[in-house]
């Protein structure tokens, strides 16, 4: 059967030795280590990407990613293909799993990459949709396993909307047992059943799910901080939504209540000044250009994971970590 990346608790079962594999499979890389520079899982497979919306990290991440991978990338953007003019998703899926090994997507409604999944052959992998960005929650998880040695007790604020990015990160948080606590004004928490899988993963666990409409409350004690924009892609016309947001700064006297090794998170791009200061983002506690980097690393794992689990099982017998 194929499997698919909609929402990150697709890989619930796996979640923390994809990590581990990417965490591995970077310090390898890094060190010029001639197996890892030569494992090829996507050797003769072109991988399609879609944009409905623009992307920075993502397009170049899994772009690059693909090609050290040894597979070729296509970026097909929105404009470019008949998506949504003259053809359906369903058509569009159908026709793409005819000449590609696996298919990613950025779009607007969510429904429409489960359209996409549920038409195709290959897997998919959602890129980001207006309700889940999983491809941000593995890179994010995998920067903290990077940066705190002990999971034990880890406490991880969310602070802003209750969004795409948050609903993942709070999945991806209790899936390995960390605390997740979110700070989201009245009107703007994440979506009642993702709080409720995120519960479900939280109880299994050990860890803790606490929303609370105070950013104070949230961030007392907390060892990483993560915001987002206020208004998302493809909400440019609710500008007064920035009003429901006030106090929701992340800033010195923010972080101020943290722990001592607090770090600050952020999918990127950020909107300096609004939800996050200078101060904060350029800090030395800040690590979003580790996140942004570790999408690559991520994804890689994910590809080889979804893509060839051939591959997947021998790489990590190689690593000593099957
Ligand atoms: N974080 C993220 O998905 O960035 P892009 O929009 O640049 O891809
Ligand atoms: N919540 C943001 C994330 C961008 C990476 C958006 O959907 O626009």
């Amino acid at each position: 059967m194929v499997q698919h990346l909609l929402a990150i608790d697709d890989v619930a079962d796996d979640f923390e030795g994809i990590l581990r594999w990417a965490i591995e499979f970077k310090r390898l890389w890094k060190q010029l280590d001639e197996v890892a520079l030569n494992f090829m899982p996507l050797d003769t497979l072109a991988i399609g990407s879609i944009y409905e919306k623009p992307s920075t990290r993502t397009r170049v991440s899994f772009e690059v990613g693909i090609q050290r991978f040894g597979g070729s990338a296509l970026t097909l953007l929105k404009n470019d293909i008949q998506l949504g003019k003259s053809e359906s998703v369903a058509d569009t899926s159908q026709v793409l799993s005819r000449f590609l090994g696996g298919i990613t997507y950025r779009c607007f409604g969510h429904s429409d990459v489960e359209e996409l999944a549920k038409h195709a052959t290959v897997p998919v992998i959602n890129a980001l949709s207006d309700r889940h960005h999983p491809c941000q929650a593995a890179a994010d998880l995998m920067t903290v396993l990077e940066h705190k040695d002990d999971l034990e007790g880890l406490k991880v604020a969310w602070v802003g909307d209750g969004n795409n990015v948050l609903h993942d990160l709070m999945l991806a948080c209790a899936m390995l047992g960390i605390d997740i606590h979110y700070a989201c004004p009245e009107g703007y928490e994440p979506d009642a059943d993702i709080v409720e899988r995120t519960q479900a993963f939280a109880e299994k666990n050990g860890s803790s799910v606490v929303h609370t409409t105070d950013p104070v409350e949230a961030v007392t004690d907390a060892n990483v901080v993560y915001t987002d924009v206020f208004i998302s892609m493809g909400e440019e016309h609710m500008k007064d939504k920035i009003k429901s947001f006030e106090g929701y700064q992340v800033n010195e006297t923010l972080v101020g209540n943290m722990a001592e090794d607090w770090s600050f998170m952020h999918c990127l791009p950020a909107h300096r000044g609004d939800e996050v200061t200078d101060w904060v983002m350029d800090h030395g506690n800040s690590i979003v250009f580790d996140q942004a980097e570790n999408r690559m690393w991520a994804q890689m794992s994910l590809m080889a994971y979804l893509i060839n689990n051939g591959a997947w099982d021998a790489m990590n017998e190689f690593m000593g970590l099957a």
